[in-house]
């Protein structure tokens, strides 16, 4: 096991004990009530007998689980202990959670929507909720604590070696609660400092699979070889398959950019051999941009692309790391605020002053919506979309190149 945070050896050693304990018990229980079926069996056993009063099993029976229940405390007060108390020198950093998605508030008053810290260094998490209960959630640091709105709850965990984990949402928030995830990026000391001065990202793991989250694909085709419904994505690029075709004939095909569109767009008409034809076609619930990046994915050209991310992808990487696609959709959906699916030059009715009035949703306007939400609410959402007005010029562009793709 890796010890990466002292709340992870007294959490694990609070569990561990407990769960033997239970399952000694068990395999007690089990053995005599086995044993006496049979020792005590009419049989062998006629007249029952009846036995009063015991001293010595009845202190027993009272003692032992005295010393095992006091013990199970100790260990659970141990654990208990270890995460409400932060060293002295934690970094401390602020956690504001809001429907779906998570940023993070450092001393110097820099954020982001991964947290990333530096490595071995004790980590103090002050949380809040701008809207509804959400759960902080690491597995591999034990940590676990809910964020409440109008309310400071806090957590800590010690960053071990360098390596990502996973946050999670562990409270239900709504539609996209399963969609609430982040990252911690424990980075070693000097790509640390580097991340905190210039915003240098460090190199993520593998290609960026979001878009296949959001349809769902990974449900059913794996990313690393393993067996689901579907067959897996790993290497799935021009590898040769035998399909089947709806009349029943076999084929050999090759999985180029065009068979992966069909297969999204048409999966039933050529099935993978062994497979079954019970893929939702995703024609007309998928637009091109998607449709486009999910052929990225799978083809390995978006890892080629990442070396030099163009305007549109930047405005996505955007979108996606300030949290704007937390609330508005891209597919169509309708999520807390309007999608921007087809959103650019969209006429839109707005409410101003408490008057209706119909705007076609340009460039300008969208810059203005960012920096200032409240000015003018599309009609039939609330106002609850904070301002984001400390975006630079050129994230504004890029935004706007990225939302004319969303046709
Ligand atoms: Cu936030 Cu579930």
């Amino acid at each position: 096991m890796n010890p990466v945070a002292d709340t992870v050896s007294k959490v694990d050693t609070a569990f561990i004990f407990i769960f033997s304990v239970s399952f000694i018990i068990l395999f007690i229980i089990t053995f005599l009530m086995v044993f006496f079926v049979f020792k005590y069996h009419k049989s062998r056993h006629p007249e029952p007998a009846d036995i009063e009063g015991n001293v010595l099993a009845e202190t027993l029976w009272t003692v032992i689980p005295i010393f095992i229940v006091a013990a199970m405390f100790y260990y659970g007060w141990e654990g208990y202990k270890a995460l409400r108390e932060a060293p002295e020198n934690s970094m401390n950093v602020k956690v504001e959670a809001k429907m779906w998605s998570w940023k993070f508030i450092y001393p110097d008053g820099k954020t982001s929507r991964d947290l990333y810290v530096p490595a071995h260094t004790p980590v103090k998490l002050e949380m809040t909720s701008l809207d509804v209960i959400h759960s902080f959630y690491v597995p591999a640091f034990r940590i676990k604590m809910d964020t409440v709105p109008g309310m400071e709850t806090y957590t800590w965990f010690r960053s071990g070696e360098p390596d990502e984990y996973d946050i999670q949402c562990a409270e239900y928030c709504g539609v996209r609660h399963a969609f609430m995830l982040s990252k911690v990026y424990v980075l070693p000391e000097d790509e640390y400092q580097e991340w905190k001065e210039e915003g240098k990202e460090p190199e993520k793991k593998g290609p960026d699979i979001s878009v296949l989250m959001d349809y769902g694909c990974v449900d059913c085709h794996s990313m690393d070889g393993s067996e689901l419904v579907g067959p897996t994505f790993e290497d799935i690029y021009n590898r040769e398959t035998v399909v089947v075709l709806e009349d029943g004939t076999e084929k050999t095909v090759k999985a180029d950019e065009e068979y992966l569109k069909r297969a999204i767009l048409q999966p039933n008409a050529e099935v993978v051999k062994g497979y079954d034809p019970m893929m939702p076609s995703y024609e007309g619930s998928l637009n091109e941009g998607d449709l486009e990046r999910m052929i990225d994915v799978l083809t390995g050209k978006q890892e080629e692309e990442k070396q030099e991310p163009n305007l549109v992808e930047l405005g996505r990487q955007i979108a996606e790391n300030e949290g704007c696609t937390g609330c508005h959709s891209t597919n169509g959906e309708i999520y807390a605020g309007p999608t921007f699916k087809g959103l650019m030059d969209r006429e839109v009715l707005v409410e101003k002053d408490g008057k209706d009035m119909t705007l076609t949703a340009d460039a300008r306007y969208i810059i203005s919506s960012i920096n200032n939400p409240g000015e003018h609410i599309v009609k039939g959402y609330d106002n609850i979309m904070p301002a984001y007005d400390y975006l630079e010029e050129k994230q504004m562009k890029a935004l706007i190149e990225y939302l004319s793709t969303l046709k």
